[in-house]
């Protein structure tokens, strides 16, 4: 890892290192996905071996297998449908706590898991936070059924939404598309700026074949962010 990389880590680290602070005995968590969850992982893992008591729902394979490594007791939502606190990263965040999520992947699973949570809160570098959402590409999940009119639709309601860019298809190994853990694959949308976040979010649940987009709005409570200065923690209006 280069120099300014090593910095973005430990960032990381410590805004995870903070977000555990919210971890009490007994309490139900969803664990998120990416780097950034990587390090709230792992010290959950470090409480769970000084004997803290904790039931845990990932939000994506790669979650499962880490959290199992470090022997952090699993559940599912089947099984534990509502969840007291969710601790998941972003790969963009606005003064209103409106996220973009799904860098990894893995957004589908981690809206659900957020959405069963009293409680989401989001830990990042601030390197993530924006004046307005757009700067990530916005990654939505669709299924393989339809690939070309569901991108199409998406681009035209798109842009009736106020937002235009590239859309395309999330490449995986060789010549394969990537495909998300639930077997579907992911488009992204480099629109730069999304003006109304709500407004896109409604347009493209209108297109049949998009099972879930990367907008998180309303969703997250508190967001926990790591810079040179320190760490803060930034509220939602209202929450
Ligand atoms: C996974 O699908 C994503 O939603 C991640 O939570 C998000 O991309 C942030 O990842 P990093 O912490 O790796 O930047």
């Amino acid at each position: 890892m280069g120099d300014r990389a090593t910095k973005v880590d430990d960032l990381k680290a410590e805004a995870a290192r903070a977000a555990v602070e919210l971890v009490k005995p007994r309490m139900r968590l969803g664990l998120g996905t990416g780097s950034t969850a990587y390090h709230f992982v792992e010290a959950v893992g470090e409480l769970v071996a000084n004997g803290l008591e904790v039931l845990c729902v990932p939000t994506s394979e790669a979650t499962r297998a880490h959290a199992e490594k470090l022997h952090i007791p699993l559940s599912t939502l089947d099984e534990t449908p509502q969840l007291d606190l969710t601790v998941d990263g972003a790969d963009e965040i606005d003064d209103q706590l409106r996220l973009i999520k799904g860098g990894g992947g893995a957004l589908l699973r981690e809206k659900i898991v957020a959405t069963a949570s009293a409680r989401m809160v989001v830990i990042a570098d601030d390197s993530k936070l924006s004046e307005t959402l757009g700067s990530h590409p916005l990654p939505v999940e669709v299924v393989r059924f339809g690939l070309a009119a569901t991108m199409r639709l998406i681009e035209a309601l798109s842009a009736e939404a106020g937002c235009e860019g590239e859309i395309r298809l999330r490449p995986g190994q060789g010549d394969l598309p990537f495909v998300t853990d639930q077997g579907n694959l992911i488009v992204d949308c480099a629109f730069h700026a999304i003006p109304e976040p709500e407004v896109l979010a409604f347009a493209l649940k209108r297109v049949p074949g998009v099972v879930e987009h990367g907008l998180f709005l309303g969703l997250a409570d508190l967001a926990i962010v790591a810079g040179s200065d320190g760490v803060k923690a930034i509220r939602r209006p209202g929450a």
